[in-house]
């Protein structure tokens, strides 16, 4: 996959907390992104992890002190805060933030949050400590007091705490802050936009141990969801029986069978802006469910009046929807003959767009190349892994919707 925070300067901040040792791993995996990473620590941080670690990591001196002669002004708050395209403090303890709010500047830290050109170097805050300092009074009206003042607030965690209580107040994972850093960069193209998504396969019982299913491994619909909530749409995603985790700020139902996908997103459909169903839905199911495993009888070939009945179909369901019909996104898996079939299905299912791409070739893969077909025309998007893709999916499909519904 490509490297999602190329060319990106980040300031990474450590003020004093036990989820300091999680910025070791942070600062690693945003090298690992291609981002380039400045680290500056307060003094407390330093009591948690060393500058020695962080530099060793992100390859650049540590900046801890605003009285440093190394620097050649003698100004690391505005040198750092001028080449930045973000500052992110993780961890926040409760008293950098209350520090921020206040726009108090007695350290390095403090003091470049403070220094850096709010329009061109935004600040995230992962905040971290304990969840009675959490739910302080004090610390969520300074926390509401940042985010008034332009700070992206992540969430914290629930769990298991250094101090040995369990609650709210834990700073995310190294992984999860990475993701919300890459999210943040992405054009807001979908903003107050309600997008529903099936993804991955159905499951279609035989008995209580067989089924009918197929291929599909749901990583196309799951980086669509992504995709789509990085753009700052609210995600619902319908996913058949699939093996991936949840992107980070997506609504997720699980389901089996079609008929269980049909009845979790027809409800719903009419609330949305945006339907996109990239699931490979079963056509048919078996027509009577075995309360029993079917067992095999001597001499037979196969079990008798074994008889297969049509599933609902979820996309042309929602493209006849006559009051507040969604914007409809369909899927084309097909072996041959790809426009064709992409644009019979455009007709068939009402739909306003369709996604083809080559079944065989694309199922369980990393990437994919796609071909969109809609009444202006055809478009292919070449081969790219499926995250890219995804975005460029999302921007095509806001390109095209009608600027009235706009929020
Ligand atoms: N689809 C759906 N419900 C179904 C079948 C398909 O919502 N019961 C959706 C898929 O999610 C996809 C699109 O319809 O977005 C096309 O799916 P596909 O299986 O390729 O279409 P079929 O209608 O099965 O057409 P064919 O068998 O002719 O390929």
């Amino acid at each position: 996959m490509s490297l999602q925070l190329e060319g990106k300067h980040i300031l990474l901040g450590l003020s004093g907390g036990i989820a300091c040792y999680k910025a070791a791993e942070l600062v690693r995996l945003l090298v690992k992104d291609g981002a380039t990473v400045q680290v500056v620590m307060s003094e407390a941080a330093t009591q948690f992890i060393t500058p020695v670690t962080m530099q060793a990591l992100s390859n650049r001196p540590v900046r801890t002190s605003q009285w440093d002669a190394a620097e050649f002004n003698n100004m690391a708050h505005i040198n750092m805060s001028r080449e930045a395209d973000a500052m992110l403090i993780a961890p926040a303890s409760a008293d950098l933030i209350a520090k921020l709010a206040q726009g108090r500047a007695d350290d390095l830290l403090s003091l470049t949050a403070l220094a850096r050109p709010i329009e061109r170097c935004p600040l995230l805050v992962a905040p971290a400590m304990n969840r009675e300092m959490w739910a302080h009074p004090a610390t969520q009206r300074n926390l509401r007091q940042i985010a008034a003042d332009g700070a992206h607030v992540l969430n914290v965690g629930t769990g298991d705490q250094a101090c040995g209580e369990t609650g709210d107040g834990r700073m995310l994972e190294a992984a999860e802050i990475r993701d919300e850093l890459i999210a943040f960069f992405q054009p807001k193209r979908l903003a107050g936009r309600r997008v529903l998504i099936t993804a991955g396969p159905t499951f279609e019982p035989i008995d209580p141990v067989r089924g009918l299913t197929n291929r599909s491994s749901g990583k196309m619909g799951f980086a669509v969801a992504r995709a789509a909530a990085e753009a700052g749409a609210e995600v619902t995603l319908v996913a058949g029986p699939v093996h991936l985790p949840t992107p980070r700020g997506v609504r997720r139902i699980d389901v089996q069978t079609a008929q269980q996908m049909f009845d979790a997103v027809l409800p719903r459909a009419g609330q949305q802006d945006v339907f996109i169903a990239t699931a490979a839905v079963a056509d048919w199911r078996p027509a009577k469910l075995a309360d029993h495993k079917i067992k095999k009888q001597p001499g037979q070939a196969a079990p008798a009046g074994f008889e297969l009945t049509e599933n609902p179909d979820i996309l042309a369901a929602v493209g006849k929807l006559a009051a507040s019909r969604p914007f409809c996104v369909g899927f084309a898996a097909e072996s041959q003959d790809l426009a064709k079939f992409a644009r019979d299905k455009l007709e068939r299912k009402r739909a306003d767009l369709i996604v083809g791409n080559i079944g065989a070739a694309t199922f369980g893969q990393d990437d994919n190349t796609l071909l969109l077909v809609d009444k202006a025309g055809e478009r292919e998007l070449p081969r790219n892994d499926k995250l890219s893709l995804a975005r460029e999916l999302v921007s095509e499909i806001a390109a095209r919707m009608t600027p009235t519904t706009t929020p």
